[in-house]
């Protein structure tokens, strides 16, 4: 288990990740009204998932194959309450129960037929599923802002290592040189990372998705109302991230002020 530092500023708590826990797989602005994206994570048992979210903003997670022939249904589209496939276009609805086959419009379909269904919970802007419908929700709470995701080629334990070596900009690019960043927070899920200066303090919550052995998901979060240039800073920073990440092993932190970015 990973050690709690601190717990307040960022409301974590222990929670177990993987088979009976919370996994992040998304963050809320990433999948719109209407949106289908495919999720895997490297759990017990490896889950590829299709997530999506209906008309009205519910979201819903299945296993991606469909019941019928199992064609992935993240390449299905949603039809109001219900996501379609693409193949052969039987529609089910968010409890994974089969609402209409066009082959055969004027039947019921049986209650037999159904796909298999996760629970999902939207919650401080990220979207999570669990597997164990005993475990409650405990999740981290930041009231921040979605800043983007990031598959990097590395394992989150090397990660959450090097997370602890970089340095952040605090603000717009190229103007000053990233600041060192400490983690104040950290669960099994997720991460806080902060640095402060006289001039400035910026937060990120860092939630970690494991896809598959040696390949995890970040997905990133700030403080809320940052200056657009700070965001497209912030974004820059987590490519380099994962650039030095997955080509050094270790962070680049030397600033080259003529060029306004860090340096190998
Ligand atoms: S495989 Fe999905 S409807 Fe036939």
């Amino acid at each position: 288990m990973y050690g709690l530092l601190k717990l307040m500023n960022a409301g974590l708590t222990e929670n177990d990740q993987g088979s009976d826990g919370w996994v992040p797989v998304v963050l809320s602005a990433d999948l719109p009204v209407a949106g289908v994206m495919r999720a895997q994570i490297d759990a017990t048992q490896p889950l590829d998932l299709v997530v999506w979210r209906s008309r009205s903003g519910q979201v819903s997670a299945f296993d991606n194959r469909c019941p019928h022939r199992g064609m992935r249904l993240s390449f299905g589209f949603v039809r109001g309450e219900r996501l379609s496939c693409i193949y052969h276009g039987w529609q089910y609805g968010e409890d994974g129960a089969c609402r209409h086959i066009p082959a055969h419009p004027d039947m019921t379909p049986p209650a037999s037929i159904g796909a298999n269904t996760y629970l999902c919970r939207e919650y401080d802007g990220v979207i999570w599923i669990s597997q164990n419908a005993d475990n409650p929700p405990d999740l981290p709470t930041f009231g921040g802002q979605g800043l983007r995701s990031l598959s990097v080629n590395r394992d989150e334990a090397d990660l959450r290592k090097l997370l602890a070596e970089t340095c952040i900009p605090l603000s717009g690019a190229g103007e000053t040189a990233p600041a060192e960043a400490s983690i104040i927070a950290e669960n099994q899920t997720s991460l806080v990372l902060e640095s402060t200066t006289e001039a400035a303090s910026l937060q990120l919550m860092i939630h970690f998705q494991k896809v598959t052995p040696g390949k995890t998901m970040l997905h990133i979060q700030t403080n809320p109302d940052l200056p657009v240039d700070l965001r497209i800073s912030l974004s820059r920073w987590a490519e380099r991230f994962r650039w030095s990440a997955e080509n050094m092993g270790t962070m680049v932190n030397s600033w080259d002020a003529s060029a306004g970015e860090m340096r190998p």
